[in-house]
């Protein structure tokens, strides 16, 4: 391949949409991947994959509602920055959005444990690799 050619893309891009949920005090959602999952027993922000025809809001409202049983709306949502990761087979685009206003009281309806943490207590959570460069952006935001 000549140098100035542009590399073929070879791994499947996969659009996962995270949120950072805040709340009261300023402390961050954070939910442990379940046993039998990739990545199990990691810290994430809550999301998960988009589908097709889906924009990444309506992706998040629904995941929200799914894993956490919590309602929030976009006007709720604001985009923050996102994460681009590649995995061995493929390659994860991942924007992350901060939402302060949300209904109900966020529980683990997939099993899934649940942590508020300070932002600059972040670091204490082992997360996928692909989440742990989103934590400045959280630290100086909040
Ligand atoms: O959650 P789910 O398994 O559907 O996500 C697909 C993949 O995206 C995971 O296997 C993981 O590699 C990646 N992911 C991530 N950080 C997240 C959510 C998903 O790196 N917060």
């Amino acid at each position: 391949m000549a140098e100035t050619d542009t590399p073929k893309i070879e791994k499947p891009m996969v659009l996962v949409v995270a949120c950072a949920l805040v709340d009261a005090d300023g402390r961050v959602l954070i939910t442990q991947r379940p046993e039998g999952k990739t990545l199990a027993g990691l810290w994430e922000f809550p999301g998960g994959k988009v589908d097709p025809g889906e924009v990444p809001e309506e992706a998040l409202i629904r995941e929200l509602h799914e894993e956490l049983g919590i309602e929030t709306k976009t006007s709720c949502l604001a985009p923050l920055t996102f994460a681009s990761f590649s995995y061995e087979k493929f390659h994860l685009l991942m924007p992350l959005y901060v939402c302060r206003r949300f209904w109900g009281i966020p529980e683990g309806r997939e099993g899934q444990a649940l942590k508020w943490v300070r932002p600059n207590r972040l670091r204490d959570y082992p997360m996928p690799p692909a989440d742990e460069p989103l934590i400045p952006f959280l630290t100086d935001l909040l």
